[in-house]
């Protein structure tokens, strides 16, 4: 097990004309959870391709606690590379293929076959991943006989029985429909807790970054957006990206004025709460964004800070209701945790003040702490 460290990581496809990896610098500690999350081409898979030695960076640095696997200067030559068969890691992707003339514990078994280990050991680690998977019952049978989900399980044995240093995961539970993605999603976090690897899991699925991770690491256009624990990222989301990427359904933004101590979104104003005033100062007379969550806006107990809108559609959950209300020209977000979907077309709306979300209209970056 390691702690892997990523020192101004840069990769090119094309000779340096421009960077899929544009100087990443990263660590991730031993035995995390770490996910690489953002929208498709980001880069997620070229900097676990880089972690894995399946790609060499321009230049950069990577280590596995203090043994360097990548180092190249900046002229792109390599002083240190590893090669990913010593690395000793396992890597599980999408579209993960199984010996399909194997049985399951052949195929959990041929690693650790090839690297000559004892038959008692194998047996021992293989039947322990087994009963951690909960696939002991299907070991005599072949891939064709397995659904989706056995057959994403036995992949993850398979790379697990070999008790490698970090574990790679990428985009691992696209291919399964959305109730077993849940299942193998809540299994291959406590396995990966009890065994504590350092495991890197790529995903552009919010939701599966907010309920693994320890440590998220967003990215666009390779560039690191920013990195926390899913609570801080979503509670102070560093800029209007991270905002809107975290939370689902997504974030409500209202262009604003800041006219003395209110904030005039033109269809609505709200006081500014005392505790937001200080960093409003230097935004006196000028623009910026709010951001309101949908879950942190309410039916409004009297006539302060209140969102007055239109009722468009409404969406049952089951345990609460998505209301969309046009508030202005704009489509406003609105989850509802009552019992009952109001009847009334108009609503009176307010939001929690302690929770609302302020960015700088040029730059994008969050303005409160
Ligand atoms: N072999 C390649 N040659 C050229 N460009 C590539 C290659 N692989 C990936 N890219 C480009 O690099 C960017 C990042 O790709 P990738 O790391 O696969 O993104 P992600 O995994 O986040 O979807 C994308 O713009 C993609 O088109
Ligand atoms: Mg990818």
């Amino acid at each position: 097990m390691a702690s892997i460290t990523i020192k101004d990581m840069s990769v090119s496809y094309n000779k340096g004309k421009s960077f899929v990896l544009d100087n990443l610098s990263l660590d991730i500690k031993n035995g995390e959870f770490c996910v690489f999350l953002g929208p498709s081409g980001c880069g997620k898979s070229t900097a676990m391709h880089c972690i894995a030695g399946l790609l060499h960076p321009m230049s950069g640095e990577i280590r596995f606690g203090e043994e360097v696997m990548t180092s190249a200067n900046r002229k792109g030559r390599d002083k240190t590379f590893v090669p990913p068969q010593e690395r000793n890691i396992a890597m599980v992707f999408q579209e993960y293929a199984l010996y399909p003339n194997m049985t399951v514990r052949e195929n959990m078994s041929f690693a650790l076959k090839t690297k000559k280990v004892a038959k008692e050991e194998i047996a021992k680690r293989v039947d322990y991943m087994a009963k951690m998977l909960s696939i002991e019952q299907l070991m005599d049978r072949r891939p064709a006989e397995l659904s989706g989900g056995q057959r994403q399980r036995v992949a993850l044995g398979r790379a697990l029985v070999r008790d490698p240093q970090v574990f790679l995961l990428d985009e691992p539970l696209g291919n399964l429909d959305a109730k077993l993605r849940d299942q193998v999603r809540y299994e291959l976090k406590k396995i990966q807790e009890q065994l504590g690897i350092t495991t890197i899991y790529v995903t552009h699925d919010q939701t599966e970054a907010m309920t693994m991770a320890d440590h998220i690491v967003l990215l666009k256009d390779g560039h690191i957006m920013q990195q926390g624990t899913p609570e801080e990222m979503y509670d102070h989301p560093a800029n209007e990206f991270v905002a809107g990427f975290l939370g689902t359904p997504q974030i409500n933004i209202f262009f604003c004025e800041v006219k003395g101590n209110i904030l005039d979104a033109g269809s609505f104003k709200l006081n500014i709460p005392e505790h937001l005033r200080t960093c409003l100062v230097p935004y006196a007379g000028k623009k910026i964004n709010l951001g309101i969550r949908p879950s942190d806006l309410e039916l409004a107990k009297d006539k302060m800070d209140v969102i007055k809108g239109h009722v468009e559609s409404i969406e049952p959950l089951g345990d609460a209701y998505l209301i969309y209300v046009r508030v202005g020209e704009q489509i406003v977000v609105f989850k509802y945790t009552g019992e009952h979907a109001p009847k009334e077309k108009e609503l009176l709306l307010t939001p929690n003040m302690a929770k609302l979300h302020l960015f700088d209209a040029l730059t994008e970056k969050r303005i409160n702490r």
